[in-house]
């Protein structure tokens, strides 16, 4: 019994009635390994996803049948590759039903769209979940990889820790995250009209749209923005699919990935674990495990209403004679101009005021409807990760 020895031998730990234990997880393949540096980072999210998530085990095992039905392209296959958080192993199709009986939640690999990954180079890959009982978590996932537009063919230097993130982020979607929709319309929140002022004045109508099962997220996300009021977690349009890239900025399920790494912040554990229909939550996030990535997350830290409700212009304006003390990066600010910072564990310290400003388009924003663009002024060439602090006054001055 190989299979058995693909997964860690792992305890179970009741909560409740409930018996949770940490999510086992694969990856099957019906196309054979990836660039080997991408089948190494797939593998690294499966750990990170087995040591993040405690599931119950599902009373309704997934079977070959339903692998037929529901990813009918894997009727043609007679072996599959099979990637666990410790193992990768080729093994024949049949022998897939052991493995559906000891996994939690399998991810199939299925072929890509070449046409729709050439009409859009910035999509690298996309996943949905597969839920096979009405209210119970999804089992199974679908993903699909767009290998043509691997990012690393046009920037080489790229780290591969990018393949990472872009694993985590898609197998989030196949677990549910922003795919899956609030049956019972209990966290809903209508969408609202709103003014984007420009820099020259002139207001354009836009609309607001936020994520369904927020509300376990809703309220670390009003702390950490420092906004009492804020009514819900912003989305990236109408599809709801991710937070929304110009507020979250460096989150793990915004649009776009940085190539400087992203963070699975408390804005998403509570998301992902308010993600589910029926009376049960399907996830738990092991919260020991998961914060050491999620306390590092500082992208708005503290700025407030003004930053949710307006444009970044006013925002600016706003905070330039309300709040002179508070870092607004990478937003420009005439605040800035006193302001040092350093890269962490560097000792070389930089002036704010030696940096440029930028014009830069607002990722993510207006795409809705082709809505026009918007544009914030930014600070050039900054780091992602930065302290900073006021200047320490001129040596001898
Ligand atoms: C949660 O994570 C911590 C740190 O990795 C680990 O020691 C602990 O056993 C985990 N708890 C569960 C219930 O898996
Ligand atoms: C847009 O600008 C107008 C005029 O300066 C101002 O009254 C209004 O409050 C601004 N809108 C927002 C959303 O801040
Ligand atoms: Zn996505």
């Amino acid at each position: 019994m190989l299979l058995f020895f693909l997964f860690f031998l792992l305890c179970h730990f009741p909560i409740g009635t409930t018996i949770l234990a940490p999510m086992k997880i694969a990856v099957v393949s019906g196309y054979g390994s990836l660039e080997p540096e991408m089948q190494i980072q797939l593998q690294n999210s499966l750990k990170w996803f087995q040591s993040s998530f405690l599931v119950e085990k599902s009373k309704t095992p997934v079977e070959i049948q339903d692998i037929y039905q529901r990813i009918p392209e894997y009727q043609k296959f007679s072996s599959i590759l099979v990637q666990t958080p410790i193992h990768r192993q080729n093994m024949k199709f049949q022998d897939l039903k052991t493995l559906l009986e000891i996994a939690d939640f399998t991810v199939f690999v299925v072929a890509q769209d070449p046409k729709k990954c050439q009409r859009d180079p910035d999509l690298l890959a996309e996943a949905l979940p597969i839920v096979l009982v009405p209210d119970e978590r999804p089992p199974l996932a679908m993903m699909s990889i767009c290998l043509q537009n691997n990012p690393r063919h046009q920037n080489p230097s790229l780290d591969s820790r990018f393949f990472y993130d872009l694993f985590r982020h898609e197998i989030l979607h196949g677990l549910g995250y922003g795919l899956i929709i609030d049956k019972s319309s209990i966290t809903h929140k209508p969408s609202e009209k709103y003014i984007w002022n420009h820099s020259n004045g002139l207001g354009q109508p836009e609309n607001r749209h936020f994520l369904d099962f927020d509300t376990f997220a809703l309220e670390f996300t009003k702390k950490h923005f420092s906004c009492e009021k804020m009514k819900g977690v912003e989305a990236d349009g109408e599809r709801k699919n991710h937070l929304n890239e110009y507020i979250f900025g460096n989150e793990l399920m915004t649009t776009h990935l940085e190539a400087t790494g992203n963070i699975f912040s408390w804005i998403s554990v509570g998301i992902i674990e308010r993600t589910f229909n029926g009376p049960n939550q399907w996830y738990h996030i092991n919260r020991t495990f998961i914060s050491t990535e999620a306390d590092q997350y500082s992208y708005g830290k503290k700025f407030g209403c003004d930053f949710l409700q307006k444009s970044c212009h006013d925002f600016i304006k706003i905070t330039e004679k309300r709040s002179p003390t508070l870092n607004i990066a990478p937003f420009c600010s005439k605040n800035h101009n006193h302001m040092c910072y350093r890269i962490p564990s560097s000792e070389k310290l930089y002036k704010m005021s030696d940096k440029d400003c930028e014009m830069r388009r607002v990722i993510g924003a207006g795409i809705d409807k082709g809505g026009e663009q918007r544009r914030c002024p930014m600070i050039k060439h900054f780091p992602a990760k930065f302290e900073f602090f006021s200047c320490p006054p001129p040596p001898g001055g």
